[in-house]
């Protein structure tokens, strides 16, 4: 069966790098639905793109008048800490990704990968005290664990601080709502101001994480679409991660090198809902079903790919 794939969420940050690696591997343009609350449209002459929300009864038409059999799901809301102070919202995100997900169970979809979180995690535990966003994610993570079946398999990835940008300029991370890490440091640190830095005074320590550029993100994606056949069972999780760990302040250092300037911060209590650590273990190992090997390992080499994008759109 040939793969007539649908990206949900995909004039996102990951969900656009998907589609334009595929249409550069394949000269083939995916087709998409988003709702652009998050995401823009640098990127939509590498799919067919619709603007539609995952909720609307529209989107549930296109997947079945385009006999969609394989999904790969990105569009959800993606913050921690705007998890924290707008619940609600996430609340609702988390009700409209059930009734999207019932509904793919009574059509044609067979495959689908969902785009889960590290953020799960404190070291190699599941988090006791999530934020709503995590909490959602792992709700989401078992609620498809017992729909998935021989006709509708599940692979659940769990992807790390996804960072980095093309370094030719034409794609990157552009959301007015939400800043993450890379993004907020480059704007301050233009703007001669303070960065906050998080820190967990209890424990003296700046959160740990794992970071993956966008493009080795998004060739997993695809590894995984185009070997969804080795996949034996119908329910996997995997924990993705290049093994390593940066602290905040390490990535705030690194970038104030590249950009030439003496980096200025202050720090603040984190949360008790955000982790300090993300995975040490790793679960299922995915290398076993795909080869991929990580292009990006180096902190700098991976920071030093954003900047023609920012200069581009800061
Ligand atoms: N970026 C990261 O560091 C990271 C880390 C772990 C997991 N993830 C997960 O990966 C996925 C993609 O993240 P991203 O960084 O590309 O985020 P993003 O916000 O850039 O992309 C999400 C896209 O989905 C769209 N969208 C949101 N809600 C929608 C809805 N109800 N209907 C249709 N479209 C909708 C947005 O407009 C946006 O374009 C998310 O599920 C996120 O939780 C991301």
């Amino acid at each position: 069966m040939r793969n007539k794939l649908l990206i949900t969420g995909g004039l996102g940050y990951i969900g656009s790098f998907t589609a334009k690696n595929i249409f550069t591997k394949s000269k083939k343009k995916v087709y998409v639905i988003d709702n652009l609350s998050r995401g823009n449209t640098f990127a939509k002459k590498y799919s067919n793109s619709k603007i539609l929300n995952i909720s609307q009864k529209k989107a549930q038409e296109f997947i079945i008048n385009k006999k969609i059999n394989t999904i790969l799901h990105l569009a959800a809301l993606t913050c921690v800490r705007e998890s924290i102070y707008n619940k609600d919202m996430y609340y609702k995100d988390f009700k409209s990704q059930i009734k999207f997900i019932k509904f793919l169970k009574k059509t044609d979809v067979k495959y689908f990968i969902f785009s889960s979180s590290l953020s799960v995690f404190e070291g190699s535990k599941i988090k006791k005290n999530l934020s709503p966003y995590s909490d959602y994610k792992l709700k989401l993570e078992n609620y498809l664990k017992k729909l998935s079946s021989r006709n509708f398999k599940v692979i659940v990835l769990r992807y790390p601080n996804i960072i980095g940008s093309d370094p030719s300029g034409e794609l990157g991370e552009k959301n007015n709502f939400i800043s993450r890490i890379v993004p907020f440091f480059y704007k301050n640190i233009l703007a001669k101001k303070k960065n906050l830095l998080y820190f967990d005074f209890k424990r003296k320590k700046f959160p740990q994480r794992s970071y993956v550029h966008v493009n080795d993100i998004s060739n997993i994606n695809i590894k995984v679409i185009n070997n969804f056949k080795k996949f034996n069972k119908n329910f996997y999780i995997f924990n993705i991660s290049n093994r390593k760990q940066y602290s905040n302040f390490q990535v705030l250092e690194e970038l104030s090198k590249l950009m030439n300037i003496n980096p200025k911060y202050e720090v603040k209590q984190i949360s008790k809902k955000e982790s300090i650590t993300q995975v040490y273990k790793l679960g299922d190992d995915i290398s076993k079903y795909i080869n991929y090997k990580f292009k990006y390992l180096n902190l700098q080499k991976i920071l030093k790919t954003n900047l023609k994008w920012f200069k581009k759109i800061y």
